[in-house]
């Protein structure tokens, strides 16, 4: 499966710190604010302040299945020649160029600690994009990618380094223990005061349980065919105003939690979701593609993407969050309506838009399309 990152689709009125408003806007600040400083890091900006987008050929060298119902395999990467790899940290992603030409983003779930592979895991999704079948059905043992990153977009910030916390609580729900497995790993190696809720429908289908049961008496599984859904209390049970909640899965869980985080004075919510934020204050308007002349009308409710794809269903994507930057287009006209956090000022200078997230600001965009 694909992990997305939760981004707030509108940015909070102050992001530095001034005229603070309610509980949830916090919350949203440090979010954001968190994004922007770690974007910064791991974009690798080129001296001239381009983002660098260097691709990286490398190798499948092992596969592995990673859940008992079989619907999760985690695959492992290294360069042909064996070399070191870009350094990464937990809650990093790979952009994954599939052999059919997809473009998908996946978590790295391995050890930041081995520089010489990158081990992403996957959940067979029948009905998605075709990126997870693909990884599930073409990705064997020897099969040569290319890969750009690592980029980090959920970063985890560690209690007296960028984070006033004491302890920290994670929440993963199924496949969205990949990019937590990597802050458990640091947290429990550095020391740091942690807990853990797991979740998922039944033990068969969460990946990496003995992986994570390993870890001990920290840990929490829950399973819904044993347990019943998760309550907010289930999931966030010992969290106090001294804990940072990183929490990674449904659309449905992290909603859960932010809602409740709510309520509890100075608690950090950093968290991730597998699919696209709604449309928030969007107003309807119209898009022409400048090459083929066709004027899609975009709703309110609905992105330029997902209108522009029901006539260029070839049209590449993947996060659908305004962070990998695959669905970059150039305007040629009209008042864009910004709404990623990580094209630069120059791009955006330049007429770039990333279509998934950022519309228009009055009543037509001409895209270079
Ligand atoms: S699809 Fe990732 S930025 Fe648009």
């Amino acid at each position: 499966m694909t992990t997305v990152r939760e981004i707030p689709a509108e940015r909070p009125l102050d992001l530095f710190g001034k005229g603070r408003g309610d509980r949830a806007t916090r919350v949203l600040e440090a979010i954001a604010e968190a994004r922007l400083r770690w974007t910064t890091v791991v974009n690798r900006k080129a001296p001239d302040g381009r983002v660098d987008d260097r691709r990286i050929p490398l190798i499948v060298t092992e596969r592995r299945v990673e859940a008992h119902d079989t619907d999760v395999v985690s695959v492992m990467f290294t360069a042909p020649d064996g070399r070191a790899l870009p350094e990464w940290r937990p809650g990093a992603h790979l952009d994954l160029e599939l052999p059919s030409g997809r473009v998908r983003q996946y978590s790295l779930c391995g050890d930041p600690a081995d520089r010489h592979a990158y081990r992403i895991a996957v959940r067979r999704i029948p009905d998605g994009g075709g990126g997870s079948l693909e990884v599930h059905e073409a990705l064997a043992v020897g099969t040569p990618v290319t890969v750009k990153g690592p980029r980090n977009a959920f970063p985890f910030v560690l209690p007296g380094h960028g984070s006033s916390a004491a302890r920290v609580h994670f929440v993963a729900g199924g496949i969205g223990i990949t990019p937590i497995l990597p802050m458990v790993r640091m947290a429990h190696r550095l020391g740091v005061e942690w807990t853990m809720v797991y979740v998922g429908r039944s033990r068969d289908t969460i990946p990496f349980l003995d992986e994570v049961e390993s870890f001990g008496g920290r840990v929490t599984v829950r399973t819904d065919d044993e347990h019943g859904l998760p309550t907010a209390a289930d999931l966030l049970r010992g969290v106090g105003t001294d804990t940072s909640v990183y929490c990674c899965g449904p659309v449905v869980m992290t909603q859960v939690i932010a809602d409740a985080v709510r309520d509890i004075a100075g608690v950090e919510l950093y968290s991730e979701r597998f699919s696209a934020p709604p449309v928030v204050n969007g107003t309807a308007f119209e898009v022409e593609l400048a090459r083929g002349g066709e004027v899609i009308e975009v709703p309110a409710d609905k992105t330029v993407l997902e209108e522009v794809l029901k006539v260029r269903p070839g049209l590449a994507y993947s996060c659908r969050q305004g962070f990998c930057r695959t669905c970059r287009v150039r305007s040629l006209s009209g008042e864009i309506d910004h709404r990623d956090t990580v094209l630069t000022a120059d791009e955006r200078a330049a007429g770039e838009l990333l279509i998934c997230v950022s519309r228009c600001g009055g009543e037509r965009l001409v895209l270079d399309l």
